[in-house]
């Protein structure tokens, strides 16, 4: 790509390769030219950027970083720490960020007295999408409670077709997994079982209450195991093979990116026992700290980001909401909306993915979801075990703080 009029290219690394994803990027890249920053895309495929921050980290130790990376949440904090990233303190005060992102935005890329990333856009994990055709075809009522998702299930299994799209890829039955934690273990309990220092919480019911369920809503569809990337599930939904899909609503992004239009062609709940509240994950740039010097362009990049038309091109596309409190809804789709305006109500829940890296470091999301893929592979495993299993290695984290 050719560099922009002022400035220099700024390589970004970035895990987003799906239809959706590349549409919200291309935007942003788009934009960007035209006020003068170049953006040169490395991108790692793979969902939730397993393999992004692989290769990222192998860059960093070689002493070679990217100048910009999709950093999140607790890797985000825990990078800042060992001083690869850049504050970003004076673009926050110019562009008023304070004034005019959600507050749960500022605290994410918040650490230390210090502002450290630029907030991209915020996603709803508890998200539970079907296919309309298929519902008003069966006369379905929205999927509120897992009764009504039992109902829609034997009906869908009746006419052909897989009832819940599903796989077995850790990081996806993670992502499952948090949202029955919400749902069923509720607010309070979620929050402390974000928060490590207090292991104990997991030892309440409602984990294994979750873990019933996680167990349960996989047998919908029989016993087949099948390992797919998320947009394979996407596709199933899209095609009406299958009629529900939990997943981030960077899912609606996907389905969107391929003419299916939300509240038309797919409908989106909030996954049984979690409407009114919001799991959300915040994607963020980080711009690290690197041999060469770009400190300037890093700052327009992010001060760039923040702005409001650029916000709204992006989410549009992603499927993630605009991270500031001042834009109009009405601009926003449906499963967009429901997902803004909980943010934006007053004494609502808004709770930190554990998958997504919002509230547990790397090394514990990943032994956490292996324990939840050794559960769902291993039937003879039983939920108690899995349970001894999860606050063993919460445990352990909470020890290491
Ligand atoms: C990221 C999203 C991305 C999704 C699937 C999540 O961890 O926050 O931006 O679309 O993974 O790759």
């Amino acid at each position: 790509m050719a560099a922009a009029a002022h400035g220099q290219t700024l390589d970004v690394l970035h895990w987003w390769t799906s239809a959706g994803e590349r549409r919200a990027v291309d935007r942003l890249v788009q934009q960007l030219e035209r006020q003068g920053v170049a953006w040169n895309d490395a991108a790692i495929p793979g969902g939730a950027g397993v393999a992004a921050m692989k290769v990222l980290k192998s860059r960093v130790l070689a002493g070679d970083p990217r100048d910009v990376a999709q950093v999140i949440g607790r890797t985000l904090t825990d990078w800042a720490d060992l001083g690869l990233v850049l504050p970003l303190d004076d673009v926050a005060q110019r562009g008023r960020w304070k004034q005019a992102m959600f507050p749960v935005v500022l605290q994410v890329v918040s650490h230390r007295h210090h502002v450290i990333a630029a907030p991209l856009g915020v996603h709803r994990i508890n998200t539970l999408l079907y296919h309309q055709a298929l519902w008003a075809r069966l006369k379905l009522g929205a999927p509120r409670t897992w009764d009504d998702v039992e109902q829609a299930a034997t009906a869908l299994r009746k006419a052909g077709l897989t009832p819940l799209a599903w796989s077995d890829e850790p990081w996806q039955v993670a992502t499952v997994f948090e949202t029955l934690l919400l749902g069923e273990g509720g607010p309070t309990l979620y929050a402390e079982l974000a928060s490590a220092q207090r292991w104990q919480a997991w030892q309440n019911p409602g984990v294994l209450k979750a873990l019933v369920r996680l167990r349960w809503l996989r047998g919908l569809n029989g016993d087949a195991a099948v390992e797919q990337p998320w947009t394979h599930s996407a596709r199933q939904l899209y095609q009406g093979q299958a009629g529900m899909f939990i997943m981030g609503d960077w899912a609606s992004g996907e389905l969107k990116a391929w003419g299916a239009q939300p509240g038309t062609d797919f409908g989106c709940a909030a996954v049984p026992g979690t409407a009114g509240m919001h799991l959300y994950s915040i994607d963020t740039l980080a711009m690290l700290v690197g041999k060469k010097r770009r400190d300037a362009d890093q700052d327009r990049l992010a001060e760039l980001l923040g702005q409001p038309a650029m916000q709204l091109a992006y989410n549009q596309a992603k499927g993630s909401v605009p991270v500031r409190t001042d834009i109009d809804p009405a601009q926003l789709d449906e499963c967009a909306r429901d997902s803004w305006q909980t943010l934006a109500r007053p004494g609502s829940s808004q709770l930190p993915s554990i998958a997504h890296r919002m509230s547990a470091d790397e090394s514990t999301k990943d032994a956490l979801a292996a324990a939840l893929h050794r559960f769902i592979k291993n039937r003879e495993l039983t939920p108690e075990q899995t349970q001894a299993r999860l606050v063993t290695i919460i445990r352990g984290a909470a020890r290491i703080q």
